[in-house]
């Protein structure tokens, strides 16, 4: 298993016991795609990139009549020399001329996968986890080097690509689109997997029939977004949850991306995805390289649910980088619901000290704790502690939470900037912003220039301190408005199509700083909620706050979508103060702790103003929680009904020995009068006897083949005046 090369026909079958991923060498020596699937024997692969009789208007080379770019199936095309489709790569040369030809000049293939520099990306624990095909083409003229990579996992179906591009001539380059991936298959039946939405409302799935046109996704936001997330699914039109071919596409990149699938008229498919192309222009002097972000290919021949579990895995141990990777995550209240920015050492030592006897683990201490923070509009930036609340700094709080026997966390939101703050007045230069303009402002703040070196140190020494001289274990780093005015000041002009992905390659050098003077911290990532939620942040972040909207119908929304696309282990989920804060709805305790179960889990409110009774029903689910979150984090996840499709949704985990199974169910609105259903069960040992919330005895076939009822007769599952009422079963092997 792994990467077999056909000297004689020039191919290139990368092959598991899932998938096979066929390259071959065109004609003109480009390289060709020829298969990308289910496993498939090596000789049944037809040369594709072939196009006999089929008349193209002016398009074919001398080298074979027969073949023309038009109709080819390439895996790095350019725009320019007869494929009219979208381009991978456009590259502008000193003489104006933007043609380009890359012909394959050699390869090599190895066991293991190598990093890319300056960028998240899918890492081996050891060599034999994965084989790695490089293939090296070259334009002679221009003096150009593509090098593509494609990594085939030993266990997953799962190939993950990139691309750099070199500049081995002596005049400058101006790489204007360097795409990660671009993926043309035969035909255009499909449908696609989008994961959308906006603030409060993240990663709702939408579907969009691929068959004709152009099909696309962005963010030009500066963060892959809440709009819309730099996932995507491509999968057959009768493909469901559990059986079809589906395609997963994660970019693991965290700034502006596009994903565009281009069904052409000749019928055929392209698929390409990257860094935005729109205000980016990297210039390469001689020598000098670009790598673009790494692209995660997943598929499944059996549905969504296991292209699903699929990537949960391979995120959990392949991109996961932490003390924390699959391990059960702490469970912590944060005071942000709880006080906002109005707070002091006793207030805030009140709160932990009753989270303590409620059983959390973690405190942390949200915005508001620096320099002049008081409200929205003054502080970041000034990263010490403000000695008005917190006269015993964080030391002596941290210190305290400490002593109670709780871990201390902290927030920092270390991109940004307010006008009234000592970090701006000193260096006024630091924000992005173009010259003689204002600046748009989000939430009162600007945007460091993360792409200056020097910024990013300033703000490196700063969290240095705060965090070398107090007893830390968790950061929630947030981002909290998008890019605008994207421009680097003093800089050149040349330079400044650079600005977008620099600021990200800072963003991510920070993080690798601190990780590496501080591994033993668990990072979660957060912008306003959801809205940089992607696999690069996974290998910085382990888990993201996955929205502000933490109203317990609403979740179920988000944290089912999200599903789709990243582990259970990284969705950032508490309960906090009813009625939301959000929606304005009232959910009981309870209810609200069966959707944050299906995540992280934590607490996001004052427990000193709940009531007795509630104050005990938080003992147990976090009891409940110390049990089972193994299982919720790291369970196998099997979506069981989309609330999407209806207003009863129901999801379940099975720990990897099937010993235990955790089932949400959550019905929207009060239905009366409604008569028995039954939720067919999934993932369970098929011949072993489980129990089903310690009682009764029921086959695994039979829990799957039936099912449980959704109401109970007596009719006291589902509370009686509310509209949203849930369930959490758990059913275990006898
Ligand atoms: C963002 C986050 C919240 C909270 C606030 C603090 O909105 O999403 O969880 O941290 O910032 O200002």
């Amino acid at each position: 298993m792994g990467i077999i090369f056909h000297e004689e026909e020039k191919q290139f079958h990368l092959y598991n016991d899932d998938i096979s991923y066929v390259i071959g060498i065109c004609p003109d020596g480009e390289v060709g795609h020829l298969y990308y699937g289910k496993r498939i024997h090596e000789r049944q692969i037809v040369k594709a990139y072939q196009t006999r009789g089929v008349r193209a208007l002016c398009c074919n080379r001398k080298e074979d009549e027969n073949y023309t770019k038009e109709m080819a199936q390439l895996e790095y095309p350019a725009f320019g020399n007869g494929d009219f489709r979208t381009p991978a790569y456009e590259i502008l040369q000193e003489n104006g001329s933007r043609v380009t030809d890359l012909v394959y000049v050699s390869h090599r293939i190895y066991a293991g996968k190598k990093g890319i520099p300056g960028l998240p990306a899918s890492y081996v624990e050891k060599d034999s986890d994965a084989t790695t095909l490089e293939i090296v083409c070259e334009d002679a003229v221009a003096g150009i080097r593509v090098t593509l990579f494609y990594t085939i996992w030993e266990q997953r179906p799962v190939v993950c690509r990139h691309a750099r591009v070199e500049n081995m001539g002596k005049e400058m380059l101006d790489v204007r689109r360097a795409l990660s991936l671009c993926l043309d298959l035969p035909d255009a039946e499909y449908t696609w997997m989008q994961f959308q939405g906006a603030w409060a409302r993240e990663r709702y799935p939408m579907e969009r029939d691929l068959s004709a046109g152009i099909t696309e996704i962005e963010s030009m936001r500066g963060h892959s977004s809440a709009n819309v997330n730099p996932f995507v699914i491509i999968k057959r039109k009768d493909t469901n949850e559990t059986q079809g071919e589906a395609m997963g596409f994660h970019l693991v990149y965290s700034g502006n991306f596009v994903a565009r699938a281009q069904a052409d008229t000749y019928g055929k498919l392209r698929f390409v995805m990257g860094i935005h192309p729109q205000w980016f222009s990297w210039n390469l002097a001689a020598g000098e390289a670009f790598d673009t972000p790494e692209a995660i290919l997943s598929y499944s021949a059996s549905g969504l649910n296991n292209l699903s579990q699929s990537i949960h895995g391979f995120l959990n141990d392949h991109m996961v980088r932490s003390p924390y990777k699959n391990k059960p995550r702490p469970i912590l209240l944060n005071n942000w619901e709880a006080t906002e920015m109005n707070f002091d050492e006793e207030k805030i030592l009140n709160i932990a000290r009753k989270g303590k006897e409620a059983g959390v683990e973690l405190f942390v201490l949200d915005d508001g704790w620096f320099g002049a923070r008081n409200d929205d509009y003054a502080g970041l930036g000034d990263w010490f502690v403000n000695a008005n609340k917190l006269p015993n700094g964080i030391y002596g709080l941290s210190k305290k939470i400490n002593d109670m026997g709780l871990q201390f966390g902290l927030w920092i939101e270390p991109e940004m900037v307010n006008e009234d703050s000592e970090l701006y007045r000193a260096h006024p230069d630091w924000v992005l912003g173009a010259p003689n303009r204002p600046r748009t402002l989000g939430r009162h703040q600007m945007v460091l220039d993360y792409s200056k070196p020097e910024v990013v140190d300033c703000i490196y020494k700063q969290l240095y301190d705060v965090i070398s001289n107090a007893s830390i274990h968790y950061i929630k780093w947030d981002m909290n408005r998008s890019i605008t005015e994207c421009y680097s000041l003093g800089v050149a002009p040349e330079e400044q199509g650079k600005v977008y992905h620099k600021y990200i390659l800072g963003v991510y050098s920070l993080y690798e700083r601190l990780m590496k003077a501080f591994p033993q911290i668990l990072f979660e990532s957060c912008a306003s909620g959801g809205a940089r939620f992607d696999a690069g942040m996974l290998y910085y972040a382990p888990q993201a706050w996955c929205s502000d909207d933490t109203d317990g119908h609403e979740r179920v929304k988000i944290q089912y979508g999200t599903s789709y696309g990243y582990p259970i282990a990284s969705i950032g989920a508490h309960v906090s103060a009813a009625p939301n804060q959000q929606t304005g709805r009232f959910i009981t305790i309870g209810d609200r702790a069966n959707i944050a179960c299906f995540g992280t889990f934590g607490y996001e409110l004052d427990l000193n103003e709940i009531s007795d009774e509630e104050f005990a029903e938080v003992q147990k689910q976090i009891q409940f929680m110390k049990e089972y979150r193994e299982v919720f984090q790291y369970g196998k996840l099997y979506r069981l009904q989309s609330p999407f499709a209806k207003d009863t949704a129901a999801w379940m985990v099975v720990s990897q020995d099937q010993a235990t199974a955790l089932v949400g169910l959550y019905r929207g609105c009060k239905i009366p009068n409604v008569g028995i259903e039954l939720l067919r069960l999934q993932g369970l040992d098929a011949d072993a006897v489980y129990t089903v919330d310690g009682s009764g005895e029921f086959y695994g076939d039979y829990l799957m083949a039936s099912g449980i009822p959704t109401i109970d007769v007596s009719g006291d599952w589902f509370h009686g005046n509310e509209d949203f009422s849930t369930k959490l079963f758990v059913i275990r092997k006898k």
